[in-house]
């Protein structure tokens, strides 16, 4: 039975290089047919090393998403190129945000894209938080807080966009559909230390428009079953938020990276 391990929010760039040797070392004592990476692998200057060095290192194919913390001190648009390329140059890197879905069995399809926090949950006019992200990622930098709004809704309606395009693809053809992000897609899967994260943050940790997508879609195929596999605040959680979908949000800690969990696919 295939094996899948799922990782997130690794933030390779804050370990040595002998710790980054035994975090391969123990990966790779999985023995997993696939490991799939939910974003926040390091940070733009080093994203692609990383992901080159874990193609060479962990012998199984590597289905990834990014985060926003790999867009830190470049361009979302850059970035995705950048690895967009790498991903022709090694046959076991799959950016998934830039393809369909892989079937991992003839039951099991998988799918992903790095989604965004959208600002659409919660209360995004009267929060006061301020992510490193406005201030370190092109796109969002140098923007007032209502123009950066318009990006967040641009960022996580492609998202939803992309989702409405494979997800009835991926459901079509396949029992279970496995979607891999990198932030919440709905506020339920919204995890902080336990609670449901407040209206403060709530914008800046959910991708609204990729939740509601796939509210729209899944009831259309009720003998499918969706996972949705995602990270981003650091805190785990379980959502179900309709009887064939479910949501799991990884924990991390920074320094710390660790396999989220292991699935054994059917
Ligand atoms: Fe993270
Ligand atoms: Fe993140």
């Amino acid at each position: 039975m295939p094996r899948l391990a799922w990782l997130t929010d690794v933030h390779l760039n804050w370990l040595d290089f002998h710790q980054q040797a035994l975090f391969y070392a123990h990966v790779r004592g999985l023995r997993a047919d696939c490991l799939v990476l939910g974003g926040d692998i390091a940070e733009s200057g080093d994203v692609l090393y990383f992901l080159k060095t874990m193609a060479g290192e962990l012998h199984c194919p590597l289905a990834f998403v990014l985060g926003n913390h790999d867009f830190y001190y470049s361009s979302i648009h850059h970035v995705r190129q950048q690895v967009a390329a790498l991903c022709h140059e090694h046959a076991n890197l799959t950016y998934l945000t830039a393809s369909d879905y892989l079937s991992l069995t003839p039951r099991v399809a998988l799918m992903g894209h790095d989604g965004w926090a959208d600002g659409r949950a919660g209360n995004y006019a009267a929060s006061n938080v301020v992510l490193s992200d406005y201030g370190l990622i092109a796109e969002l930098a140098g923007l007032n807080k209502r123009e950066r709004r318009e990006v967040l809704h641009a960022l996580g309606d492609e998202a939803a966009r992309h989702v409405r395009r494979v997800l009835p693809l991926a459901a079509g053809s396949h029992e279970e559909v496995w979607l891999l992000t990198h932030v919440p897609p709905l506020r339920e899967a919204c995890w902080h230390e336990g609670r449901i994260s407040d209206d403060h943050w709530a914008p800046h940790f959910t991708c609204q428009a990729m939740g509601e997508a796939i509210l729209e879609i899944m009831p259309d195929f009720p003998d499918r079953r969706l996972t949705v596999l995602c990270g981003h605040t650091h805190s785990e959680g379980l959502a179900e938020p309709l009887p064939n979908v479910r949501i799991l949000t990884g924990g991390a800690v920074y320094g710390q990276p660790r396999v989220t969990r292991t699935f054994e696919l059917a």
